[in-house]
């Protein structure tokens, strides 16, 4: 009893309030997500039973590390909602990519390559965790120009930018969309970025939150995370955009 104040209050785990998931990797086989068909009617489900509707996943498009295309991705997409319809999994299975912004994108998107979109011509672009992608600002611009919306994956996770918070501001200026990890809210990836993650949801400047789900270790985390008050306490407030995405 003398601990129960410092025990977790579980809930119930009802992520119907965002409904959609606009990134993750369970698409089987493609990039460094799930690797079988089964994985993905499995995480469905479980994603199915704690409140999301739709799922739009983002596979990796990571020059010469994940060569994703249209192509692919779409081939992909089709053996899961395939094996979904066969499983009787009600969900809306779709697909879009996360752009690791390197050289190669701004080619794609300079000579106007066919880009994998959701919503309102949302894009989702991710940077690596070691240093700001040089051509960040640049290839934002060509986006917004194109008529595209760039939405940066977890910018949380950009280490190189916690001590230089007015990056994030300049982002939000420039109208980038922020979407924040689920589990960077629990602690999952270090309190670093726990803190930096609950600053820019207090400030009003997450746009989406997405699970950024890989493999079985996010999914327990996950599940584990939405069934504590902490989490719903955290985003209560948000002013978050996942629903209008169905
Ligand atoms: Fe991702």
């Amino acid at each position: 009893m003398a601990f129960s104040f410092f025990k977790k209050q579980t809930v119930t785990p009802d992520l119907s309030f965002l409904g959609v998931d606009m990134h993750s990797h369970l698409l089987p086989g493609i990039d460094d997500g799930l690797k079988t068909v089964d994985q993905t009617v499995e995480f469905v489900k479980e994603l199915h039973a704690i409140g999301y509707k739709k799922l739009i996943c983002t596979p990796h498009i990571l020059n010469g590390v994940h060569n994703n295309t249209p192509k692919s991705i779409h081939a992909a997409l089709e053996i899961a909602r395939n094996a979904l319809a066969e499983a009787e999994v009600p969900v809306v299975l779709d697909a879009a990519a996360e752009y690791m912004v390197d050289d190669e994108f701004e080619r794609m998107v300079t000579e106007k390559e066919e880009l994998l979109t959701f919503g309102n011509n949302n894009i989702l672009i991710e940077m690596s965790y070691l240093a700001e992608s040089n051509n960040l600002l640049k290839v934002i611009f060509d986006l917004q120009m194109a008529g595209y919306r760039p939405i940066l994956a977890h910018p949380e996770r950009y280490n190189f930018y916690h001590g230089n918070f007015e990056k994030y501001e300049e982002l939000k200026d420039r109208q980038v969309l922020f979407q924040l990890n689920l589990l960077s809210l629990s602690g999952y990836y270090g309190k670093e970025i726990k803190k930096i993650a609950e600053k820019l949801l207090s400030l009003g400047m997450v746009d989406f939150i997405g699970t950024d789900m890989h493999h079985d270790t996010h999914l327990a985390a996950t599940k584990a995370f939405v069934a504590t008050k902490d989490f719903y306490n955290l985003v209560k407030n948000a002013n978050l955009q996942n629903i209008s995405l169905f």
